[in-house]
């Protein structure tokens, strides 16, 4: 199948373009700011599954009346380490920003801090509040439910989310860790770009409804995911649904609604954890043995046919580079997509060159 021609918009452009489609359905300027900084990240790392493309399904979620874009999440202190938001239906990034902000300001003062988020809504890639921990010189773990797609190992029907597990640290001079992996061989986001881009999927990637391998995204999705490792990806699946699910008080055990269906607020819940990296060796010493285990990894004897070892973040980290310089590709589809949702509510859609 032809690539389908690609366009490469500037992250600014693209940036405003989202804050604008946001601040229009009844966003507030500073969440628009936080969900548009969201957003451009993960399509600036290379996670186009969960950038700006994404603004259709959101939209379409507020006017179905089933996310609240107005709503103020609400924040509880537990114990002076554990605090609790209820996102009380907001978008899912400014729910778990506020959530990684107090767990941040907790850690300051008492080395870690817990957060966790009910009634809350999808987050996209986990990876930006990885970096927002990161940017504050903090080490994180950041965990979340979702709704079912993976079934448990040796069931065949949907109940665990395909939902990410990520955590991250900073170094000195080399590269920060950060690991952002769905618990699926690919994050379903990946059928459904393929499935708008009219692409295959590998066959490795789900079952249809009837439990047979399939490379057709659209029966992708009427199927299964498979997960990684078997029983392994499906007891992570399971990890993330205590942690952000049972734990909160959000929804769980297949009760999140997906970023797709209309019928009721999706409830999700999200789990996080900021942690000083000065704990128990000063903050120096910590960066030279993170740049030590860098050099280490990256620089390991490699496999038949390894050109490169990557540390985990780091593919992401120099697309970013990249996309900084040369824009964000988006599909013909993707950009008539974000046009219909400005037109919609009246203002300036993308204008694309030819090139
Ligand atoms: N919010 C949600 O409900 C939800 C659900 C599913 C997925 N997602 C998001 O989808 C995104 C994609 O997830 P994924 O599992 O497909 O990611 P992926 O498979 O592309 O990457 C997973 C991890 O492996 C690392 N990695 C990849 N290739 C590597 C290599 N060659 N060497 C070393 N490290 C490497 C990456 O840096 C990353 O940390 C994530 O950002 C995730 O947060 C979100």
């Amino acid at each position: 199948m032809a690539e389908p021609n690609l366009h490469p918009i500037p992250h600014t452009t693209l940036s405003a373009l989202v804050h604008r489609i946001l601040t229009a359905n009844g966003v507030s300027p500073a969440d628009a700011t936080i969900i548009a900084n969201c957003l451009i990240q993960a399509d600036l790392r290379g996670v186009d599954t969960h950038g700006s493309n994404r603004i259709p399904s959101y939209m379409a979620r507020i006017r179905q009346g089933v996310l609240n874009p107005s709503a103020t999440p609400t924040l509880t202190q537990i114990t002076p380490v554990v605090a609790s938001v209820d996102g009380r239906n907001a978008f899912g990034f400014v729910a778990a920003h506020r959530a990684m902000d107090h767990a941040i300001a907790i850690a300051r003062e008492f080395g870690i801090g817990f957060v966790s988020v009910k009634h809350s809504n999808h987050f996209g890639m986990s990876a930006w509040l990885v970096q927002q921990a990161v940017d504050a010189g903090m080490l994180s773990l950041v965990f979340t439910n979702s709704s079912p797609a993976l079934p448990a190992w040796g069931g065949r029907e949907k109940l665990l989310g395909v939902s990410p597990i990520a955590c991250g640290a900073p170094a000195g001079s080399a590269p920060p860790f950060i690991l952002d992996m769905a618990p699926s061989v690919a994050a379903r986001g990946k059928i459904y770009k393929a499935l708008r881009r009219g692409e295959p999927i590998p066959e490795d990637w789900a079952l249809d409804a009837a439990g047979n391998r399939t490379t057709d995204p659209a029966r992708a999705l009427e199927g299964v995911m498979l997960p990684i490792g078997g029983p392994k990806g499906s007891a992570l699946a399971i990890m993330m649904d205590v942690f952000s699910g049972v734990l909160s008080g959000s929804a769980f055990a297949g009760g999140v609604t997906g970023p797709y269906d209309p019928s009721r607020e999706a409830d999700v819940g999200h789990f996080i954890v900021a942690i000083k990296p000065d704990l128990f060796v000063g903050l120096e010493e910590f960066k030279s043995r993170m740049d030590y285990l860098y050099q280490k990894v990256v620089g390991g004897e490699r496999m038949q046919g390894v050109e490169r070892i990557y540390y985990p973040g780091e593919i992401e980290l120099e697309m970013k580079e990249r996309r900084l310089k040369e824009g964000i590709p988006l599909a013909e589809a993707e950009i008539r997509a974000l046009n219909a949702e400005a037109e919609r509510v009246g203002v300036e859609g993308l204008i694309v060159k030819d090139h």
